[in-house]
């Protein structure tokens, strides 16, 4: 991924900045019944964002906080841009750096959505939102949705570790206090369960492809194959596979103090299956366990997530 990315890193410097001003309580407030970062989002720039009109070929990469978004948004942009470049006509805002925005759907200020209009298409846009509270123009106007769903004991594992870096993010002196937010509705971009049980809704829709973490992890040429299909982005397989090279954990690690910053160092940690061994006890498998089997097994996702295979 080529793009400039200096958005990115000002973004995620000023959340820093403003998350070490704040205690623990105050770093969520709440909007339409969800958590969220003050340092990232605000009741405003949720307003705004009302305003914001898709289009029928943008690219909306759903995934909750800690399912690797931040992967798949690489292969997303990696593969649009490769497709772009063949079209030289095209291709001369591609690294215009004005024209960068801040990935994710809901961050950024209140002009965010009205400069949104600008960007040439394709635009490949992230977001952490439950499907409720998407800008309506998302499903009114079909934009192609890319659902990323991972196992909710190494997202668990993951937001855990990520949050007791992040200033921005509350965090937890132990573990057994983070797992026990963790099956509250008192998280970042509200609770795991709720989101994969709304998401759940849309999940045979035409224009929505869903992907977990764990497949991706297992056959990534494939998962990359997959996604572009998907999105009719048509790459020789040299293209395809420099795509696929490109989004190895190793090479974003590698790169991610130039990519993201600050954030790098806090965002690519072991970028694996199952660390949640290390830290979930018996007790706390049987209480997810059970949450997992009451709102989820025998949903489309539930079943997709291979709970038993990845969590057991
Ligand atoms: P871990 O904390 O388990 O390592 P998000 O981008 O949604 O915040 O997700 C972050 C998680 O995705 C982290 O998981 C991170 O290591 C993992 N990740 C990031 N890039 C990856 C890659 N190329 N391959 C595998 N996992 C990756």
């Amino acid at each position: 991924m080529e793009k400039p990315r200096k958005k990115f890193i000002d973004v995620i410097d000023k959340a820093i900045i403003a998350g070490k001003a704040l205690d623990h309580d105050e770093k969520l407030f709440t909007y339409k019944g969800t958590f969220y970062p003050v340092a990232f989002c605000s009741l405003e720039v949720f307003r705004a964002m009302e305003t914001f009109e898709a289009r029928s070929d943008d690219v909306i990469l759903a995934g909750y906080p800690k399912s690797g978004t931040n992967w798949l948004g690489q292969i997303l942009s990696d593969l649009v841009a490769t497709c772009e470049k063949k079209r030289p006509d095209e291709a001369k805002n591609v690294n215009d750096e004005e024209l960068e925005e801040f990935p994710y759907l809901e961050i950024g200020d209140i002009e965010k959505y009205e400069r949104m209009k600008k960007l040439p298409s394709r635009r490949v846009i992230l977001t952490h939102l439950c499907p409720g509270n998407l800008p309506k123009s998302v499903f009114k106007n079909k934009a192609k949705i890319l659902l990323l769903i991972r196992n909710p004991k190494d997202v668990a594992t993951s937001f855990f570790h990520f949050s007791n870096k992040l200033p921005a993010l509350p965090s937890h002196k132990t573990w057994d206090d983070f797992f026990a937010a963790f099956m509250t509705e008192k998280m970042p971009w509200g609770s795991y369960f709720n989101y994969i049980s709304e998401w759940n809704k849309y999940a045979t829709d035409e224009n929505v492809m869903t992907i977990t973490y764990e497949e991706l992890k297992e056959n990534r040429p494939l998962g990359v194959k997959n996604i572009a299909s998907f999105l009719g982005i048509s790459l020789t397989e040299e293209e395809l596979q420099n795509v696929v090279e490109r989004s190895s954990f190793q090479s974003m690690k590698k790169n991610s103090e130039k990519t993201h910053g600050a954030l790098g160092s806090m965002l690519f940690r072991k970028g694996g299956v199952s660390d949640w061994k290390n830290l979930f006890n018996e007790e706390q498998n049987e209480k997810m366990d059970k949450v997992f089997e009451e709102r989820i097994a025998r949903t489309k996702l539930g079943s997709k997530l291979k709970y038993d295979v990845y969590c057991k």
